[in-house]
């Protein structure tokens, strides 16, 4: 199962709030897995891009509460889970059922935090369970992805750094740091589509090693 793109928080019917992922990481994953005969599950929030050919399930979600709902009704089947969703920490606490009206004051909209979807379901992950995810830093980047990995229960998380020029959210390029509990390995700047074979090498190592122990 992976999940990719942003979501989008709605405020009104014609406004919400969102952020800048193109679910270029997330769906270049699904192909990736897919070249290694992998059967996906995409949980995918709105992107404008094509599903790669393949055995793939897309699921298409809106907000951070739809994420975590279909999340939970994958979580249980899925052998690897890689969440790589920019899934928005807040939400607006009401959404109008009308257009707000625009008046002449200044304007202060009340937001709630949204579930932490990696946290919820990795409560019950099965030992044997993969579990992935990302940390999108701009300082500490290091130790913050560390303490991410073991406060989500991860197995690997992926840091991706916004202070790397020529990479991030929108950029077709990227430079992460893969980091496990115990070994932690920088590639250099690369296209999306090769950190996604990487990442995949990384994982279905780990798998075989992990079959074997
Ligand atoms: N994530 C999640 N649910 C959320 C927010 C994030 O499952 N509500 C996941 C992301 O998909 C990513 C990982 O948690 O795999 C880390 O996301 P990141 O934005 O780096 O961290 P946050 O938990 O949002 O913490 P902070 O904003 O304080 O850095």
């Amino acid at each position: 199962m992976i999940t990719a793109g942003p979501t989008y928080e709605r405020i009104d019917p014609v406004r919400y709030i969102g952020n800048f992922s193109s679910g270029k990481m997330g769906f270049t994953l699904a192909e990736a897995f897919v070249e290694q005969g992998a059967e996906i599950t995409l949980i995918t929030g709105p992107v404008n891009r094509e599903l790669p050919t393949g055995n793939i399930n897309r699921i298409d979600v809106e907000s951070a509460e739809e994420m975590l709902s279909r999340v939970q009704e994958y979580f249980q089947s899925a052998d690897i889970f890689v969440m790589s969703a920019a899934v928005a920490d807040y939400k607006p606490a009401q959404t109008a059922k009308q257009k707000i009206k625009k008046k002449s004051e200044n304007w202060s909209l009340e937001m709630i935090p949204n579930a932490d979807i990696l946290k919820e379901v990795t409560i019950d992950k099965r030992p044997e369970q993969l579990v992935i995810g990302f940390a999108l830093e701009t300082s500490y980047e290091l130790n913050n992805a560390r303490e991410k990995l073991q406060r989500k229960n991860l197995d690997i998380i992926i840091l991706n750094s916004l202070n790397d020029q020529g990479a991030g959210l929108a950029s077709d390029n990227n430079k992460v740091t893969i980091i496990t509990p115990n070994d932690k390995k920088d590639l250099p700047l690369k296209s999306k589509k090769e950190i996604a074979h990487d990442i995949v090498d990384y994982i279905v190592h780990t798998k075989k090693r992990d079959h074997e122990n």
